[in-house]
């Protein structure tokens, strides 16, 4: 055979492998390596053309249109192929891509109010409609405020009851995590008195209370709202009438309430609140233990002693105070069993419970 003809030949096989190798190359980049590989500057038809120097001179311009002829077919080969693969690698992305526009939603898992806080807001919010004043005091409370303002010198049974948690000792007392939120009627009382004021004073006080203690129906830390006020000739028929509001406004219907007498040191008559089963209304169930009433308060007159602590003349005012567990009035509302759900924080039981504002 000629060189020329062993020329010929080696571009025909060559063109013929290079078409073979494109179309079956299934994705672009495979498709790059192919064209460098052919048509590159060390590609193999770059290898055929240096054997174009051993041809007669006069040979050379034919061999050259067959080069050239195979290096247009080759490019617009690759060309083609490429826009195929550029299709298809395209409807490939969007097949990938496809949303399924029938499937649910996925929850965006929206936040909520705790059960308790919501409580709490709903609470101080009737004693405000009612016109006391929304008030706070400390959490980390000293012994002076806790308890011997309240009457609750240091030898007395009272303390012990308390189950307090100690702190430290500061300098002149010790400190302690408040068991009640009862010292904020001694601080609201001095803060009013200290402005200038004068009573008629009526105060609502939320917080967070503390107390040794961890059961089914108590827990170390809890929520308390106090409620008092202090005017000229306030007298146990004011606070009734206050509590049989508060509590059929909350419980959104008309409860029963009964006084029950009882003691505190810092009031004077004391009560205990009890108000009619809402569960069984009245007449005896698991919940109010057949007796159809529900204990949920402490409350009574201001003792004169306490009033005289911050400076008011107790034979020129009196008041009322009283005190209440929000979990306990929030459990009996949501019939929540166990107090200690609240703080376990549950999600199911915090997405059930918890109200979206
Ligand atoms: N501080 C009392 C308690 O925690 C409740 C109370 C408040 C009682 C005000 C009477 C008056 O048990």
């Amino acid at each position: 055979m000629s060189e020329i003809d062993s020329l010929k030949s080696e571009l025909e096989s060559l063109q013929a492998d290079a078409l073979q190798a494109f179309s079956a190359a299934d994705n672009l980049n495979d498709l790059q390596k192919l064209r460098v590989q052919y048509l590159g500057k060390k590609g193999a038809l770059t290898e055929v053309l240096k054997g174009v120097g051993k041809l007669a001179p006069t040979d050379r311009p034919m061999i050259g249109q067959h080069v050239n002829k195979t290096k247009s077919a080759l490019a617009a080969a690759l060309d083609s192929t490429e826009a195929d693969l550029a299709v298809k690698a395209k409807a490939a992305r969007i097949e990938a891509e496809r949303v399924d526009v029938t499937l649910p939603g996925r929850s965006k898992g929206k936040g909520a109010l705790h059960p308790v806080q919501h409580g709490l807001d709903e609470i101080t919010a009737i004693f405000s409609q009612m016109g006391f004043v929304v008030a706070e005091g400390p959490e980390i409370e000293d012994e002076f405020h806790n308890f011997d303002a309240l009457n609750i010198p240091a030898e007395h049974p009272a303390r012990a009851m308390h189950d307090t948690f100690f702190v430290k000792q500061m300098a002149d007392q010790p400190m302690l995590l408040r068991t009640h939120t009862s010292p904020v009627q001694i601080r609201a009382m001095k803060r009013f008195l200290a402005e200038g004021g004068e009573p008629p004073l009526a105060v609502v006080a939320p917080g967070r209370v503390y107390r040794c203690d961890y059961d089914v129906t108590h827990s170390p830390m809890f929520h308390q709202v106090e409620v008092f006020k202090v005017d000229r000739d306030v007298s146990m028929a004011h606070l009734k009438g206050v509590l049989k509001h508060f509590l059929s406004t909350y419980f959104e219907k008309e409860v029963e309430i009964r006084l029950r007498p009882h003691y505190f040191p810092f009031t004077e008559p004391s009560a205990e609140v009890d108000i009619g089963c809402v569960f069984c209304a009245g007449k005896g169930c698991r919940i109010c233990k057949g007796s159809g009433w529900i204990e949920v308060l402490g409350s009574g007159m201001i003792h004169p002693k306490v009033l005289e602590s911050v400076g008011i003349d107790s034979e020129e005012f009196s008041g009322f105070a009283f005190g209440l567990g929000v979990e306990r009035l929030v459990m009996l509302k949501q019939g929540i069993p166990d107090l200690r759900l609240f703080f376990e924080n549950d999600v199911r039981f915090l997405s059930r419970m918890g109200v979206s504002k």
